[in-house]
């Protein structure tokens, strides 16, 4: 075996030896014009070309023409380096002596829609001071690319990866706009949809129109055969859309693998042509400046029969060869998977070659989970046993995103502490819908399937955490105790390190907005529900104190300029501790010298914690960085409901 991989070696230098000068060759005019790009691409090329050889390997050495879809990759990656802005190629620069920047206190993410939070691009312009205002250093703008109408599932459906949606713009308004975003310090990030492309997309309608090299770029089958041996071990993603993962076109009378709605057709990648065209879809985005991709549905990429197709070893091998592209070409950018996952899985995409970013669903599944239960033990054994990641790498920490909240955590894990992973996920779900006794929270239910009893849950922030009842039924005092979940959610996800990022509206407390449901086109899609327009009277109020957004806002901004001012907050080093109270999360975290205890009351009850807790730790109980803890004459510490406490 070790003689193999040492033969691909040899073999990989060969080959970039054999391909070099016909590359050259083939550039002789750009390389006259532009030597030092053509020296810097060379240069990135040898680094990393073994790598890309061995992954394109893996994926279509056994293809007789494996060489030559290798050598037109090569030629794009070449063309795409010439074509790499003078300001990106700084960037590149920058980033490569700089390479853990994402690492900072000072990043800090935010994610949008286009047209719901400020109707287009120059909306999006306009808004720049704003996010300067909330701290952010990093803007995810949902898919904004031209998608088909009236469904588009919220743009996860790309007509082109080279045209703007016309009502939201133009790509070179989006250049301009990450441009402009850049110099305010925010990383534009944008999602690149890999698994599938729209039916509208010019492949797609190429494929429709029978031509066999764009049909084969897609999973099309003119009978049930293969799809039936397929699905034998396949799980339903949209069960409420179509059953299983393939849809019966009649116009084209035949199958096609849609493993989300009918009109996302899956790109089969077992295709050379499918990994370079989409490799070049995303360095010419890249040099529009986007800096970080999130990588949709990363999981589904690779189907292999008998498999559930999910999370295969040729996934990775597809991420790592997208990676190893832009370490050549664009060595700035970064990656962002998403993966909603079994946390088993979700590691396994995390690492320097494959994606430095994920966002981090278990965190955020058992955040809600302790709101609920009020009790830490999973979350906390989350921390101590799933938390550390390699180095070079961060988790995306976050509250809500736009989808909807899958229970992820993994069963074994649970039944350590005595947790029936089902029944759980049956509670959590009963608990968030607002069906269990005693309920603060008012979601809505995504794609509850009979067959098998899965279900997942929609709501804002707010609304899960109470406020949406608090208004309507309450009073004044559930309002504060919602209020007080909104901000002890996202004061863990501001000091546990990474990247934490806010799903813009949040930080003002948007409710539901239940107006989907007289929308055709968006009322099977509870999503929708956590998705409204950004509220102009809430924005209005956010600077005063005495109006509810105003309120959440201003603690919000103060937990920001908390992570902001402690340097002790940044990286990922996290230590759990065990608090001696079930409704009280515990974590050290230690960066460049610094220490700190972050302590979480997740209960509307005050718990008393025990001072050794404190001293045991080595921290010092005098020195209180947030929050207000009380201390006994015993010593014994009291945090109030809902407490959010640093120590330093
Ligand atoms: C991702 C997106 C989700 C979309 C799906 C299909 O999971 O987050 O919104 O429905 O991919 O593209
Ligand atoms: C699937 C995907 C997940 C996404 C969801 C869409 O479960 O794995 O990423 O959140 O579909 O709601």
């Amino acid at each position: 075996m070790k003689a193999g991989i040492l033969d691909l070696h040899r073999e990989a230098s060969r080959v970039l030896a054999r391909l070099l000068p016909n590359l050259e060759q083939a550039l002789t005019v750009s390389i006259k014009e532009d030597p030092q790009a053509w020296k810097t691409f060379v240069r990135h090329l040898e680094a990393h070309f073994d790598h890309l050889f061995q992954l394109y390997h893996l994926l279509y050495g056994t293809r007789y023409d494996m060489l030559f879809h290798l050598e037109n990759l090569l030629k794009s990656m070449a063309k795409a380096a010439f074509e790499r802005p003078a300001d990106l190629r700084e960037l590149d620069r920058q980033r490569e002596q700089d390479p853990l920047w994402f690492q900072s206190n000072q990043v800090l993410g935010g994610v949008c829609y286009v047209d719901l939070f400020a109707g287009n691009l120059q909306g999006i312009r306009a808004k720049i001071p704003y996010f300067k205002e909330l701290g952010l250093t990093y803007l995810h703008l949902m898919p904004l690319f031209k998608m088909p109408e009236p469904e588009n599932d919220g743009g996860y459906a790309v007509s082109s990866f080279r045209e703007v949606h016309l009502p939201l713009g133009t790509m070179a308004e989006l250049a301009q706009l990450s441009r402009e975003l850049r110099a305010e310090g925010i990383s534009l990030v944008l999602d690149l949809v890999i698994n599938h492309t729209s039916n509208e997309h010019e492949w797609a309608l190429k494929a429709k129109a029978g031509d066999p090299d764009y049909r084969d770029m897609y999973g099309i089958f003119p009978d049930r055969t293969v799809p039936d041996l397929y699905e034998k071990t396949l799980r339903e993603i949209f069960p409420d859309e179509h059953p299983g993962a393939f849809t019966w076109f009649e116009d084209i009378k035949s199958w096609v693998w849609t493993t989300f709605h009918s009109y996302q057709w899956d790109l089969d990648y077992s295709n050379p042509v499918v990994f370079n065209r989409m490799s070049e879809e995303l360095l010419f985005l890249a040099n529009q400046g986007v800096e970080i991709f999130r990588l949709d549905a990363v999981a589904f990429i690779w189907k292999e029969l008998g498999t559930s197709c999910e999370n295969l070893p040729e996934a990775h091998a597809i991420l790592q060869g997208f990676n190893a592209i832009t370490r050549v070409v664009a060595p700035s950018i970064l990656f962002k998977s998403e993966a909603i996952v079994h946390p088993d899985e979700v590691v396994k995409y995390i690492s320097p070659e494959e994606c430095q970013l994920s966002y981090n669903p278990l965190l955020m599944a058992l955040l809600w989970n302790s709101l609920a239960t009020r009790e830490v033990n999973l979350l906390s054994q989350a921390l101590e046993e799933r938390f550390e990641l390699p180095e070079g790498t961060a988790w995306v920490n976050y509250v809500r995103c736009h989808d909807d909240i899958g229970w992820t955590f993994s069963d074994e894990d649970a039944a350590r502490l005595g947790i029936n992973g089902y029944d759980h996920r049956r509670f959590l779900n009963e608990f968030y819908r607002g069906r269990f006794t005693g309920s603060f929270a008012r979601g809505v239910p995504f794609q509850e399937n009979p067959k098998t009893g899965d279900c997942r849950i929609s709501g804002t922030c707010a609304s899960l955490a109470g406020l949406e009842k608090a208004l309507i039924e309450e009073g004044p005092e559930e309002v504060e105790l919602a209020i007080k979940r909104i901000l002890l959610l996202h004061f863990v996800v501001m000091t546990a390190g990474g990247v934490p990022l806010i799903y813009l509206g949040d930080e003002i407390a948007t409710l539901n907005d239940y107006s989907y449901l007289e929308d055709p086109k968006h009322k099977n899609d509870s999503r929708w529900v956590h998705r409204p327009a950004a509220d102009p009277e809430g924005y209005s109020q956010r600077l005063d104190a005495s109006t509810l957004p105003g309120r959440v806002y201003n603690q919000m901004r103060e937990l920001i300029e908390l992570r902001k001012s402690l340097p002790g907050l940044a990286g990922g080093k996290l230590e759990a501790i065990d608090t001696r109270s079930g409704s009280v999360l515990g974590f050290a975290r230690l960066h460049q010298g610094e220490r700190l205890l972050i302590l979480a009351n997740f209960s509307e009850r005050e718990h008393a914690i025990p001072e050794w807790v404190v001293q045991e730790n080595k921290f010092n109980h005098k020195k209180v960085l947030f929050g207000e803890p009380e201390f006994m004459e015993s010593g014994t510490l009291w945090l109030p409901p809902y407490a959010c406490v640093v120590f330093g």
